[in-house]
């Protein structure tokens, strides 16, 4: 079988850490990317790690011609959908920009998978799916109800895969759901890459403790956690990498449209990173506490069960793992791929 897996918004975080596991485990990994939100120079770090030259399109999704003419060079055996914008405050501000992307992206790229003939399919869904927890850990029977126009088209584009799968039984998918991703390759070469002041916190301390920014402002001291910061499930990107090969290569045993939890199943605190993150880093992190942020919620951690028990794939790597590898992609690259 051919071995060339499809990662469309390859170039970025997620996906190029996702490219290194591919060929690591045989695949040969091929990019789309309009590059709205990375640059061509993390698959030239890519190249530099594996020592496998990774072919990158830069075009659009919506553009079916450009699409086409990969799956017709290529030939793919699996298409990894990690094409996006992903700030959920920018899409409660920009819907329509928001649902035409992410939306529009997917409406192609699956017409060009059915044309093509190719019917396995990783799409990154998240956690954010779930909206305020019922009950945790969260299981994936725990009911949809995102809160804002980013998870509205992730919760979609999961129906349409499921409603694609109903009326054809030949696809094959995992919608993959996300918990905190973080961290970065071991190497120091590649790792995640804001525009502008971070949102999340994981990006925003490291910012902090390279000195870009002054302090960190953690956002509630009042919430009904052990310390009263927010609780999540950071996972370490190269896990989450991982567990998409476990995906790829699971797809072919697989009967119809799955959604999988993937997290630790653990819970993290903001005040717990922090002191892991100053640990790592040889520096106290500055913070101050700020008031609650308008959306967030007190915690928030998966059942990781039916990775483990469907794709035979578990998170491996410590917090102190996580924050290790964040201080060395950011200590070494202090601005990123800007600098490249
Ligand atoms: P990212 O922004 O680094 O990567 C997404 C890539 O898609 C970028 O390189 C961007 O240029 C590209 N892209 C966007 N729109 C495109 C289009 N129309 N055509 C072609 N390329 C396009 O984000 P990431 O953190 O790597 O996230 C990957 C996926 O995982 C996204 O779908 C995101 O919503 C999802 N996700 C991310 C997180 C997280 O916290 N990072 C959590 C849950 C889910
Ligand atoms: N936090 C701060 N200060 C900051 C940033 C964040 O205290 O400057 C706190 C938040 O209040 C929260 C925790 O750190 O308690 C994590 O916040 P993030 O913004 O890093 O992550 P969220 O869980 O809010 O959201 C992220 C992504 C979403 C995704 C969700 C679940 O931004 O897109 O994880 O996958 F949907």
């Amino acid at each position: 079988m051919n071995n060339w897996v499809l990662i469309a918004g390859g170039a970025g975080y997620i996906g190029s850490h996702t490219a290194i596991s591919l060929v690591e485990n045989g695949y040969r990994p091929v990019v789309i990317d309009n590059m709205c939100n990375s640059s061509p120079e993390s698959i030239r770090r890519v190249e530099s790690i594996t020592g496998i030259e990774v072919p990158l399109i830069q075009a659009d999704l919506r553009d079916s011609a450009a699409v086409r003419a990969v799956f017709d060079r290529y030939a793919p055996s699996a298409v990894i959908h990690f094409a996006g914008l992903k700030a959920v405050g920018e899409s409660v501000e920009r819907p329509l920009a928001y649902y035409d992307c992410n939306l529009g992206a997917s409406f192609s790229l699956f017409d060009e998978m059915l044309r093509a003939g190719c019917h396995s399919l990783v799409f990154s869904s998240s956690a954010t799916i779930y909206g305020e927890p019922q009950q945790l850990p969260l299981t994936e029977s725990h009911p949809i109800r995102p809160t804002n126009p980013y998870g509205h088209g992730k919760a979609m584009i999961e129906q349409i895969i499921m409603d694609l799968g109903r009326a054809r039984p030949d696809i094959r998918a995992f919608n993959l759901r996300y918990f905190n991703p973080v961290g970065a390759h071991p190497s120091g070469l590649i790792g995640e890459d804001p525009s502008g002041i971070p949102n999340n916190l994981m990006p925003f301390v490291s910012k902090v403790a390279v000195g870009r920014l002054p302090r960190l402002q953690v956002f509630g001291s009042d919430w009904p956690t052990p310390d009263g910061s927010g609780v999540r499930d950071y996972i370490h990107v190269m896990d989450l990498a991982e567990a998409h090969v476990a995906a790829v290569r699971a797809l072919p045993g697989q009967n119809g449209v799955r959604a999988v939890n993937i997290g630790t199943g653990r819970g993290t605190s903001v005040l717990e990173l922090v002191a892991a993150f100053s640990a790592a880093a040889g520096q106290e992190v500055p913070w101050e506490v700020a008031p609650r942020r308008a959306g967030d919620i007190a915690r928030c951690y998966a059942d990781p069960a039916l990775a483990r028990n469907l794709l035979g794939w578990s998170a491996r790597r410590s917090l102190a793992d996580m924050c290790e590898d964040t201080w060395r992609w950011q200590s070494r690259n202090p601005d990123g791929y800007g600098e490249a």
